[in-house]
């Protein structure tokens, strides 16, 4: 942590799926009192903040994102006391706690959606989007579900629609209407009072929708096949302009507490993802940048997306980098474990705070779903289409024990192929590990400020070689990392300096005065000579 920085900045975010992470109950689903457990192997990560996809109650139809209760704890994951126990051991250990904020949708348990459906004239009917239909029973608009289907669900009892962007069981909130940006407001005092150091919004760029409800129009580019969704570009749906002020409204709810977080699930080519900044930086403070989740893997194409992020930034916002989360698959199977060293090493020196999905640290692999055994709602929807999340979701594994020391209970989801090596203690044994390069990684980034805060230098983009600079006050890293996996070289001699770290660990303190050669899949951080 540095001085006069804020700790997002300068800190390291870790995303914890709980039903995933540990089980200390037994019942094969992870839970708050696990977490807490787990805490000193965060500490030791390096992680500075721990955000917790969500923890209330909900009846689970898409693991917590329905939320019936936004102030309380699921069962599942223990209590209100565990909560404010996790807060306090996560404090003691330097960790950050932020909470996932759904603010979209509700589930269709939640007594407002009970109350607004109950009947036209109940004072929660416009809580939700409500509107009649537009010939015999043909919705509203032509609007789709990201899930499948329409957005709009009739209600038999009261006559009319009301709109969901995701399942029919989460019915989107009207955020138009004043009261529900109240309560959802004193949802954040709420946890922020309880000591929660920020939020994650989810889906912020679906927040407000067009007054009017216009049709969405086709998508010219969409390839059948695709996700349903594509078909139409949600141009009337999602990324109104007048969500900037809901925005701007959560950031001052922060505001009113010291030294909390505003961050933004918002999945948006860098032009527009970089509007949720807010005028005069009064937005979220992070907007998530994801585009390295869906990067094409070369060295001109990653460096097009940096520079275009970069260039894209207004002036002082402060830039950020995922490579994975539990939406997407896993970075090991996306582009192999040799590339996944390479994608670590990108991740922790690139500027801008960076966030970890839980197990990637270990390189765990997307686990293959049997068809009997799938649990995301997206993919029993849309079946075959290489949606399911479920993949990517799969228990932690701490050992290699029988459940990978995960549960002593038969875990919700299975935990995928090769447990001996892929696992937190085999790996912290073993100093040449993926656990053991992320540590490495990690404490670089906490002991340099050119890596934590340093201004971003492209350097090189060539064949397979992408290469760039950290610098701060005059103190300067160099990376080199090789995307392919053929050897290469990269001519040094305009960068003589000292190798720092290599993501095969087994070179350190090598002078880089001429060539330095790289094996395939090898990644190394140079510290500058004069620096
Ligand atoms: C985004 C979340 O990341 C995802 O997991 C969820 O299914 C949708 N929002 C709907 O809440």
């Amino acid at each position: 942590m540095y001085e006069n920085t804020p700790w997002w900045k300068s800190g390291i975010l870790y995303q914890v799926y709980p039903r995933s992470f540990q089980d200390a109950n037994g019942d094969g689903i992870g839970d708050l009192p696990g977490i807490i457990e787990r805490l000193p192997y965060l500490a030791d990560l390096g992680a500075d903040a721990l955000w917790l996809s969500p923890i209330f109650p909900s009846p689970m139809e898409d693991f917590g994102y329905d939320i019936s209760d936004y102030t309380g704890i699921d069962p599942l994951f223990g209590t209100l006391e565990d909560f404010d126990a996790l807060v306090k051991a996560a404090h003691g250990q330097g960790l950050k706690v932020i909470l996932d904020l759904v603010p979209n949708h509700t589930s269709d348990q939640h007594p407002w959606f009970i109350e607004s459906r109950s009947s036209r004239e109940n004072p929660k009917r416009d809580w939700y989007i409500w509107r009649d239909e537009r010939g015999e029973g043909v919705p509203p608009n032509n609007w789709l579900s990201e899930f499948g289907g329409s957005s709009w669900e009739f209600d038999q009892a009261t006559g009319q629609f009301y709109y969901h962007a995701f399942l029919r069981s989460q019915p989107d909130l009207n955020w138009r209407n004043p009261q529900v940006r109240k309560a959802i407001h004193d949802v954040m005092r709420f946890w922020l009072r309880r000591g929660v150091d920020g939020f994650r919004v989810d889906v912020m760029w679906h927040l407000i929708k067009d007054e009017q409800l216009r049709d969405n129009p086709a998508n010219p580019d969409y390839v059948p096949g695709q996700q349903p969704y594509q078909q139409l570009l949600p141009i009337y749906s999602t990324d109104r302009p007048e969500v900037h002020d809901v925005v701007a409204e959560l950031r001052r709810v922060v505001e009113e507490f010291n030294d909390r977080v505003l961050i933004g699930e918002i999945y948006l080519p860098p032009e527009k993802l970089v509007a949720y900044y807010g005028q005069n930086l009064a937005g979220a403070h992070l907007p998530f940048n994801f585009s390295l989740i869906s990067a094409p893997w070369n060295a001109q194409g990653i460096a097009r997306l940096i520079n275009d992020y970069e260039a894209a930034l207004p002036r002082g916002a402060w830039p950020n980098w995922v490579l994975g989360n539990h939406d997407r698959p896993r970075i090991a199977s996306r582009i192999g474990d040799d590339q996944a060293r390479v994608a670590a090493m990108l991740l922790l020196t690139l500027r801008g705070t960076p966030t970890l999905y839980y197990g990637d640290e270990i390189g765990m692999p997307q686990a293959e779903i049997a068809p009997d055994q799938v649990r995301d709602p997206w993919e029993r929807n849309l079946p075959g289409l290489g949606l399911g999340r479920d993949g990517c979701r799969t228990p932690m594994r701490w050992d290699s024990t029988r459940h990978g020391g995960f549960s002593t209970g038969e875990p919700w989801l299975p935990l995928g192929p090769n447990l001996t090596l892929c696992n937190a203690t085999a790996q912290a044994d073993n100093p040449a590990s993926m656990l053991s390069l992320y540590c490495a990684l990690t404490a670089l980034r906490r002991a340099m400020p050119e890596l934590a805060l340093g201004d971003y230098k492209p350097v090189e983009a060539t064949g397979d070689l992408l290469a760039y600079v950290r610098e701060y006050r005059g103190q300067r890293v160099l990376i080199i990392l090789n995307v392919g996996c053929a050897p290469d070289s990269f001519d040094a001699s305009r960068w003589p300096g000292r190798i720092l770290l290599s993501t095969f660990m087994d070179r350190e303190g090598e002078l880089t005065d001429s060539t330095v050669a790289l094996r395939g899949s090898e990644g190394v951080i140079v510290r500058l000579q004069g620096a």
